[in-house]
C-alpha cells in the first residue's frame, strides 16, 4: 500500500576495520515513493546501500524489509525478496549485446515466464536500448549504460530498486534523462531509493529526503522542504 513503510532502517552502523563509515542512522522507505539519501564524497552513501544490499558487514543495527529482517540476510537471498540494487559503474556485460544484458537480468527470479514481454517493457520505455538491442553493451554512450544498468536491474522485478549515484559523469541533459525515467517508473508503482551527490536533482525528484554527512543522518525532511532548506542551498546547492 502507497505509504506505508516498506523497509526500516534503524541504528545502522557500518566500520572498514577502524573507519566507522556509517555511524548509526535510521531510514524509512516509504512504498510506492522515491526516497533519496544525499551527502558529498566520502559521507557514506555507497556504504549504506551497500548494507542494504548486504555487501558489506553490518557493525550494528537492524533492517527490516515488508515484515522481513534481512539483517544478517545474505546478498542473493536479498535480491530474491525483491531489494535490487542497480549494478555500480555501471558494470553492464560490454562483450554481451544489450538484449543478453536484460536477459540475464532476470536470471535471479523464479518465473521466468514473460520475460519476453518484460524486455518489450525495458525496450518501452528506453527506446534507444531498442535500437541497440543487437548490438555489444560495450558500444553503447555512458548516458545509455546507465539506461541498460537500471533496465536490467528492472528485468528482476524489484520490489524496492536501489541506485547508486546514477547521474555519475553524465552530461546535465542525460542525467535529466534518467531522472525523468526514474520518476516515470516509480509513477509506475515502484518504490525507488537514490543515492547522490547530484543534490539538485535528486531533492527535486524525491518524495523524502535525507542528508547524510560523515556517516550521520543531519537533516531529513520532503523533498521540497529540503530544497527550501538554508542549510543545504549553501553546502550543496552553490548558495
Ligand atoms: N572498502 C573500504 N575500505 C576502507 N574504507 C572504505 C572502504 N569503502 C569506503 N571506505 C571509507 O568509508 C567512508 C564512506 O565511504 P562511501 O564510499 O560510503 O562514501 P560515499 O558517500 O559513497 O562517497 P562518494 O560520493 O565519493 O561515492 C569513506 O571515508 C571511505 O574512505
Ligand atoms: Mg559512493
Amino acid at each position: 500500500m502507497n505509504g506505508t513503510t516498506l523497509m526500516q532502517v534503524q541504528g545502522l552502523k557500518v566500520a572498514y576495520g577502524k573507519i566507522e563509515a556509517v555511524k548509526g542512522i535510521d531510514l524509512e522507505l516509504r512504498e510506492g515513493e522515491i526516497t533519496t539519501l544525499v551527502g558529498a564524497n566520502g559521507a557514506g552513501k555507497s556504504t549504506t546501500l551497500l548494507a542494504l544490499s548486504g555487501l558489506v558487514r553490518k557493525a550494528e543495527g537492524r533492517v527490516r524489509f515488508d515484515g522481513r529482517d534481512l539483517t544478517r540476510m545474505a546478498p542473493h537471498r536479498i535480491v530474491a525478496q525483491g531489494v535490487v540494487q542497480v549494478a555500480e559503474g555501471r558494470a553492464i556485460l560490454t562483450t554481451l549485446t544489450v538484449r543478453e544484458n536484460l536477459e540475464l537480468g532476470a536470471y535471479t527470479r523464479r518465473d521466468r515466464g514473460h520475460r519476453a514481454a518484460d524486455i518489450d517493457r525495458v525496450f518501452h520505455m528506453f527506446p534507444v536500448l531498442k535500437e541497440r538491442a543487437d548490438g555489444l553493451a560495450g558500444n553503447l554512450s555512458g548516458g545509455e549504460q546507465q539506461m541498460l544498468a537500471i533496465g536490467r536491474a528492472l528485468m528482476a522485478k524489484p520490489r524496492l530498486l536501489l541506485l547508486d549515484e546514477p547521474s555519475m559523469g553524465l552530461a546535465p541533459i542525460v542525467v535529466q534523462d534518467i531522472f525523468r525515467t526514474l520518476s516515470e517508473i516509480n509513477r509506475d508503482g515502484l518504490t525507488i531509493f537514490l543515492v547522490e551527490q547530484n543534490v539538485r536533482q535528486a531533492l527535486k525528484i524525491a518524495r523524502h529526503a535525507y542528508v547524510i554527512e560523515t556517516g550521520r543522518i543531519v537533516l531529513s525532511g520532503s523533498g521540497a522542504e529540503l530544497l527550501d532548506n538554508p542549510r543545504v542551498q549553501d553546502a550543496y546547492l552553490g548558495g
